[in-house]
């Protein structure tokens, strides 16, 4: 029976999901992957680092957060103020991180993450802030320590479009990304293109729990930005900055401009988009740009943008996301599924971990 250490940061909405989908598939992961993964330590933010070498037991950690106790009331566990002295004194097989790490600079996340990998530890992330930032930096630290850092979670939540992108379409040439990735987003253009105006339906996500009191992240584009520089990491190995991406939000848009385009035939969707070009302008695959034989760059494009009822993203509404990645073969791939949402992000982290057990 393979062992798996897991070191769990952040035991929150996506943390303690992940946590009691652990505990409920235990049975399963020994008799189907011949796997007993095992939380040998976590870290919350105002509790600090528990740590026990032989495991925590899942229902007592999940009874102390919702009893609002401190996890130090674990029997048995050697506690760490500091959280990343905790990780590097117990490291563990996994680093699982889960905490509300900020898209400005990526932390806390970005730290834990990186101690990980130097500390020889694969990791699953669900936090968008370190993958957009320094997306490419991890991936290349995680190749030199040979180990994995998987992060599904972060796009389009547990709908699987990296792992779509990196295992199920290993091999094609992609030669653009078109994505429909934030729900609150959607969910406000939708209700806009029924005959409601930007404050209205914003206002009526704000009441139904889909935008938060200060929605700046989602309608400014900053969450589709983060999302859109992981994909341009993860589909096309290349590193840009959030100034490199081509920005507008959709607090400026009109009833008048939504109806517009209704009456042509086309509905206005916020889509994040990437695409590869030569120097004039050409799109030309990842195969061509990848051989150096001409000069390309990446285009990076997140905007409100009047799409044929045609196009699959225009049929996306409310607050399902979707993502159309066009290749060499196959031509065009869809991707369609819940892009938040605490299950979802969870499921994603889970898979990243099933996948990391497959392959020792
Ligand atoms: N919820 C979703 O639907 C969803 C979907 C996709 C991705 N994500 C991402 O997943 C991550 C976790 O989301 P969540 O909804 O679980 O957030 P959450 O409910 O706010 O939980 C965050 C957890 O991280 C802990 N934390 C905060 N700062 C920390 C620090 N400096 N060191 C260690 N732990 C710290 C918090 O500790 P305390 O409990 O002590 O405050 C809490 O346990 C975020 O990056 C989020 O963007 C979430």
């Amino acid at each position: 029976m393979k062992q798996l250490r897991l070191s769990l940061l952040g035991f929150g909405t996506v943390g303690r999901w992940l946590a009691e989908a652990l505990h409920l598939r235990q049975a399963w992961l020994q008799q189907e992957l011949d796997v007993v993964m095992t939380i040998v330590s976590v870290a919350t933010a105002h509790h600090g680092f528990i740590y026990r070498g032989d495991g925590l037991d899942i229902p007592t950690l999940l009874e102390l957060a919702d009893t609002r106790q401190p996890l130090t009331a674990h029997p048995g566990v050697t506690h760490w103020a500091n959280i990343l002295e905790g990780l590097q004194a117990t490291g563990g097989d996994v680093l699982a991180e889960a905490t509300g790490a900020t898209l400005r600079s990526g932390e806390p996340g970005l730290s834990y993450i990186r101690a990980a990998l130097a500390h020889g530890m694969h990791v699953v992330t669900s936090s968008k802030g370190p993958m957009a930032l320094a997306g490419s930096d991890l991936l290349s630290l995680a190749r030199a320590q040979a180990v994995q850092l998987r992060m599904e979670s972060t796009v389009m939540s547990g709908t699987p479009v990296l792992s779509t992108i990196r295992e199920g379409m290993a091999g094609t040439n992609i030669r653009a990304i078109r994505g429909v990735l934030n729900g609150t987003v959607n969910s406000i253009l939708s209700a806009m293109a029924l005959g409601r105006t930007y404050a209205e339906a914003l206002a009526e996500a704000q009441a139904l729990g889909y935008a938060e009191s200060d929605p700046t992240d989602d309608v400014e584009g900053d969450d589709a930005v983060a999302k859109t520089l992981i994909l341009a990491t993860v589909s096309f190995g290349r590193a840009l900055t959030p100034e490199q991406v081509v920005r507008s939000g959709i607090t400026t848009l009109t009833r008048e401009q939504m109806q517009q385009a209704l009456d042509q035939g086309k509905c206005i969707k916020h889509v994040s988009s990437l695409r590869l070009l030569s120097a004039d302008g050409t799109e030309v695959s990842r195969a061509t740009a990848n051989s150096g034989s001409i000069p390309t760059r990446l285009e990076a494009r997140v905007e409100p943008q009047a799409l044929p009822l045609s196009d699959p993203l225009a049929r996306i509404d409310g607050l399902l996301n979707a993502i159309v990645i066009q290749t060499d073969t196959p031509a065009e791939v869809t991707v369609i599924g819940p892009g938040a949402g605490r299950f979802q992000a969870g499921q994603g982290m889970l898979a990243d971990l099933i996948a990391i057990a497959k392959s020792r």
